[in-house]
Formats: structure tokens, C-alpha cells, sequence
């Protein structure tokens, strides 16, 4: 996609490229059919609910981690979730209840604390525990849930005499963008540790951070080794990939606003902020990648990029462009559809970049805009 594929839509704004998303979908639904598993989408990566009728065509559902994702999800995608949180709120898990084909608990007090609620439920729902592998090969800590002492899931001590009555489903979440290699170490891991138990489930959710979307994913490795997990404990496989469905899926087009020179210190100052729209490149910290642009401090349109908040660290190291940096020059920021618009936050009282979507034929269609009223009614 070009700069001039984006005239007509007003910056700041999200585009979801809807051809790029189907593409990821194909590639999704062919590995699910080969394998024999069901994959859901992760509503925590990406829930721009305009997209699920073209998502409901390829994926069976989707995970919640909340009662509002498990409403969207009932609601928009027509299809009751599989709901998994730390821990679940009294009041909201009757709703919960009533939005969930599934629901796992991250510990064997929420079980206890919620089992005969479930039990009673006038719908069969079934429960899963999940637990900690003790494996994963995420270097970043903010995003390792598998470290000794962490809160997410059961320690394998807590499970030594089996799995607990009426628990069917055994869920872990250890991946983070990684391939089917990692997996397949993961899954050794979890049979080391939690082995014994997987005979009597009768499913095994295998989280997210499957990244089948990624160029080099070894599709035939993972069909094979989920194929043979599945005969080897006849249980059904669940995989919940969020990134890999809105991988390189569409842009943040920004405008720069002013140009700013402090020390030799160049920088352009866009209608964006970093921490309210791109929180991971200051969290990670990641680099996305800019059109037209290299990850380069060289060159003599090299700039540092500031965000418009008035925080100091709303900015992100220099780019090196091709053209000369003036106000109203666009930069638009690639791959910006995952973990972006499901975590922005209107700190600052900054806008809200709108959404949205470039359809199969070309055309663009804005989905919503955000204003005063939006800012005012989270205040109060
Ligand atoms: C429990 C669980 N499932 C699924 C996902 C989705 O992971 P990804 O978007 O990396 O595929 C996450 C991400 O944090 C998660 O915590």
C-alpha cells in the first residue's frame, strides 16, 4: 500500500486493509482443516467488531478475557465464548455465564469459588483450568506469563493428584509470536509437568502467540504436531491466535504537526501519541516499521518522532526518511492493527484516531470517528 492509497481519509486513523485479513484467514482456516483443531480469534489482540462478519466466515469464535469481550463476542460474532481472566468479579460472572460456551479458571479457588454456580447453569458450560507450563521463550518479562511466581496459571504442585472433578479443558498461554518449533518445546514441557493429567481432559487450549501467519510459519510442522498431540490424548485442540489474524493487517496514518530542533536534536511531532495509540513500541520496547522510512538515526531527514501528549517519554527513537519532514507531511506506521486499538486510552484528553477500512475493491469507508463526547463520557 502507498501513501496516496490513504487520500481521502482524514489522520489520524487506523486502516484495516480487509484483503490483507482475509489472506491471514485463508492461511488461518487451512492449517484449523488440516490439523483437525478449532481456532478462535483473541479478542485482547483485536476486536474492531466491523471486521467479525468477515472473520465469522473463517474462525468458530472467539476467546474473552472479560464479561465485555464475552458480550461482543455473543453479540457480534453470534457465537458464545471461551472466557479465561485471572480472576472473575462476582457480580459480572452471572453474565459471564450467560455469554460462555467455555470458561476457564486461573486458579483452584476461583474453580471452587464458581463451580457450582457453573453446575447449575441451565446451559452446559464447560470448565478448563489453565496452568504454567514453566516454559516459553518470550525474552520480554511484561510479557512472560510462565516465570516462576507468576500469577497465571496453576503451579503443577497444586495438581499432582489429578485433575479436579468436572474440570474437561486444560489451557496454557506461553507463546508470544512464535512458530510451531516453540510449541512443540512447549508441549514437552507441559507434558513433563502436567502429563498425567491430559488423558482425562477431554480439550487442551493452547493459548495464543501462534504466529501460522508469519512468512516462514512451518504449516506442515504444526499440522503434524498437533495432530499427533490430539491422537496421542484424544482430546480436541483449541488454539487462540490474536496477533497472527490482524498480522500486517493495516496502518496508523499520522500527520506530523510541527518540526521541532532542540541540541541537534530533530523532531517531528505528530497527531498521535505514543502511549495512548502505540503503547508497545514504548513498552516492548517495539520498532514498527514506517512507510517510506528506515529504522536508521543517519541521513538528513533523520527524526525523532514525538507523540502529542505532553509526557517526555512520548516519543520513539529516529527514523530516517526519504523526504524532508514539514507540517502536514503523512508517516504512516505499518502492522498497527494488533494490541493497538484494544489498549489506546485517551490520557491527555488527546483525539482518538478513527477507524477505518479499506475494502476488497478498493474502496475506503470510515467506521467511526471519536470526538469530545468520548473523552467527556469516560471522565464521568
Ligand atoms: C490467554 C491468552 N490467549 C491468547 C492470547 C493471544 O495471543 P496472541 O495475540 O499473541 O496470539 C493471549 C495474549 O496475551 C493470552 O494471554
Amino acid at each position: 500500500m502507498k501513501s496516496n492509497d490513504f487520500l481521502g481519509i482524514e489522520s489520524p486513523a487506523y486502516v484495516l486493509d480487509e484483503a490483507s485479513l482475509i489472506r491471514n484467514l485463508e492461511k488461518i482456516a487451512a492449517l484449523r482443516d488440516r490439523a483437525g483443531v478449532q481456532i478462535i480469534l483473541a479478542f485482547k489482540a483485536f476486536a474492531l467488531w466491523h471486521s467479525f462478519e468477515t472473520i465469522s466466515k473463517y474462525l468458530n469464535g472467539a476467546t474473552a478475557s472479560s464479561l465485555g469481550e464475552a458480550r461482543l463476542c455473543f453479540e457480534e460474532m453470534k457465537s458464545p465464548a471461551h472466557t479465561y481472566a485471572p480472576a472473575y468479579i462476582p457480580r459480572e460472572f452471572p453474565e459471564i455465564m450467560k455469554y460462555s460456551s467455555h470458561i476457564t479458571f486461573n486458579s483452584l479457588s476461583q474453580f471452587e469459588k464458581y463451580k457450582g454456580t457453573v453446575l447449575n447453569h441451565p446451559f452446559k458450560i464447560s470448565m478448563g483450568l489453565r496452568v504454567n507450563p514453566e516454559y516459553s521463550e518470550v525474552e520480554t518479562d511484561l510479557y512472560n506469563p510462565t516465570a516462576l511466581g507468576s500469577r497465571l496459571g496453576v503451579d503443577k504442585a497444586q495438581l499432582k493428584d489429578g485433575l479436579p472433578e468436572f474440570i474437561e479443558g486444560i489451557h496454557f498461554h506461553a507463546l508470544c509470536e512464535n512458530d510451531s518449533y516453540t510449541l512443540e518445546k512447549t508441549l514437552s514441557e507441559l507434558e513433563r509437568h502436567f502429563g498425567h493429567l491430559l488423558r482425562d481432559a477431554k480439550w487442551v487450549n493452547m493459548g495464543g502467540g501462534h504466529l501460522i501467519t508469519k512468512d516462514d510459519y512451518d504449516v506442515d510442522h504444526a499440522v503434524k504436531l498437533l495432530r499427533d498431540f490430539k491422537e496421542k490424548y484424544e482430546v480436541d485442540i483449541i488454539l487462540e491466535p490474536g496477533s497472527a489474524v490482524a498480522w500486517r493487517t493495516g496502518h496508523l496514518l499520522t500527520t506530523v504537526l510541527d518540526v521541532i530542533e532542540n541540541h541537534g536534536v530533530k523532531t517531528a511531532v505528530l497527531d498521535i501519541s505514543f502511549t495512548c495509540h502505540q503503547p508497545d513500541t514504548l513498552e516492548m520496547p517495539y520498532r514498527p516499521v514506517i512507510l517510506d522510512a528506515e529504522d536508521s538515526n543517519e541521513g538528513e531527514f533523520a527524526y525523532r518522532l514525538g507523540g502529542v501528549s505532553c509526557l517526555a517519554g512520548d516519543r520513539v527513537e529516529a527514523y530516517s526518511f526519504k523526504e524532508e519532514l514539514q507540517p502536514g507531511s503523512l508517516v504512516v506506521f505499518e502492522d498497527m492493527m494488533h494490541y493497538t486499538m484494544v489498549k489506546t486510552n485517551m490520557f491527555n484528553g488527546v483525539s482518538h484516531p478513527s477507524y477505518a477500512i479499506r475494502k476488497v475493491d478498493g474502496s475506503l469507508e470510515v467506521l467511526r470517528r471519536f470526538g469530545y463526547e468520548d473523552f467527556k463520557g469516560r471522565m464521568g
